[in-house]
């Protein structure tokens, strides 16, 4: 394509072309409001080991007031260098329209929604509430971001366990599509966020939501996701303080996964970014990190230490190895300091399970064990800090 047009085109106008689309390439375009400019990769500091979430220009964080700021701090260069920023609450999140039915003989009512949201009310969102009727409640909720609504393996048994499920149709929002934009990114056009921070956003629309109804138990709203799904659901976790459990599951790269410590056959940030899989996931300066995550001042353990002192639970499989098993391990080792200066040393979980890269039944069991811990302070006899050995995270 370049050499044919370096043919017809004179070499002066080619190279103003080029300018041109840098100058408009969505890396380059203004800041959304507010935002200011960090500095870009070439100015950054080599850090070749992980950096400290709880050290702030070289000062040792020493109270709940200065991890404050830092937190900020953290939460203003994710979002710069990585996943780009949203837009605030809309304040408009409303039922368009609604459909109810029993389900579970009885135990649940199904509840099938579609919300509206945004300026002009432009967004919509399909949403599925699954409510337990044993009693008026409120009840915790376990709500997931998903590209089809209604597919959890032990749904009913969650129900009986006393949980409210909610799930939203992250793909209304961004339909998973390279090179697009997406109806909540065209309604929004003065934002730069990306395809996670989109699906991320929904999430805390749907909080917006649950916090209307007097069904939901609102300090008891856990989220969750698969894979790309999990690398959402940390992100709005990490994001927003509503939200009390954060569950991302086979979340890798993106997500609980480390970007300086990788596993054998894991993937990493160069492979993300890459052009033709999911650099729309990421803000485009993202991939400037590529072979260069040393450059990063944060690595995807300030996701988790942002979650503290709420509780945090990775679910994993022990297949699954693109997933970047070892660099998931390091993330749970590296973010715990924040937990126990928070003085929430076992709210910060990891839980691996036989198998390969799916949301499982098994997997499901293990958030609703850790959200009885944490909610109701049950005794479980699931661990949530058994980590495997070294030998068990190298592909056989
Ligand atoms: C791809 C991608 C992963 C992602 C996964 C998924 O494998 O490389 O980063 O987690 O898709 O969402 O299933």
């Amino acid at each position: 394509m370049r050499a044919n047009l370096s043919k017809t085109i004179p070499p002066i106008f080619l190279s103003a072309f080029f300018l041109a689309g840098l100058a408009l390439g969505p890396s380059q375009a203004a800041n959304p409001p507010g935002v200011i400019d960090l500095p870009g990769v070439d100015q950054l500091p080599e850090i070749v080991e992980l950096p400290d979430p709880l050290i702030s220009d070289g000062e040792k964080i020493a109270t709940p007031e200065a991890w404050a700021k830092r937190r900020e701090k953290i939460k203003r260069m994710i979002l710069y260098y990585e996943y780009g920023h949203m837009p605030p609450a809309p304040g408009n999140v409303r039922v368009k329209s609604a459909t109810e039915a029993p389900l579970y003989s009885g135990a649940a009512t199904e509840r099938r929604l579609v919300l509206s949201m945004g300026p002009q009310d432009r967004i919509e969102m399909h949403a599925r509430l699954v409510v337990p009727t044993a009693s008026k409640g409120p009840y915790p909720v376990l709500l997931q971001n998903t590209n089809a609504l209604g597919n959890i393996p032990i749904e009913e048994e969650i129900i009986r366990r006393g949980y409210l499920i909610a799930e939203y149709l992250r793909t209304d929002l961004d339909p998973d599509v390279n090179g697009i934009v997406g109806p909540a990114q065209a309604a929004y056009p003065e934002y730069d966020w990306a395809t996670l921070a989109v699906w991320a956003w929904g999430g805390l629309r749907m909080v917006d939501y649950l916090e209307t109804l007097d069904i939901v138990d609102k300090g008891k709203i856990a989220i969750t996701g698969h894979s790309r799904g999990g690398k959402t659901a940390l992100l709005a976790g990490a994001l927003d303080e509503r939200i009390a459990l954060v569950n991302p599951n086979g979340s890798g790269c993106g997500g609980a996964g480390c970007y300086r410590i990788q596993g054998p056959k894991s993937e990493s940030l160069a492979a993300i970014t890459d052009p033709k899989r999911f650099s729309y996931w990421f803000h485009p300066r993202f991939r400037d990190f590529a072979d260069k995550e040393t450059k990063l001042p944060f690595d995807q353990h300030f996701l988790k230490a942002l979650v503290a002192p709420r509780a945090l639970l990775s679910t994993e499989a022990l297949e699954d190895y693109w997933a970047n098993l070892k660099g998931t391990v390091a993330t749970y080792r590296a973010a715990q300091p924040v937990f126990d200066f928070l003085g929430a040393t076992d709210r910060n979980g990891i839980h691996f399970r036989p198998g390969k890269h799916n949301h499982s039944a098994e997997d499901w069991r293990a958030l609703v064990d850790f959200a009885d811990k944490h909610f109701h302070g049950k005794a479980v006899a699931t661990r949530f800090d058994l980590v495997p050995s070294e030998d068990q995270l190298i592909p056989k």
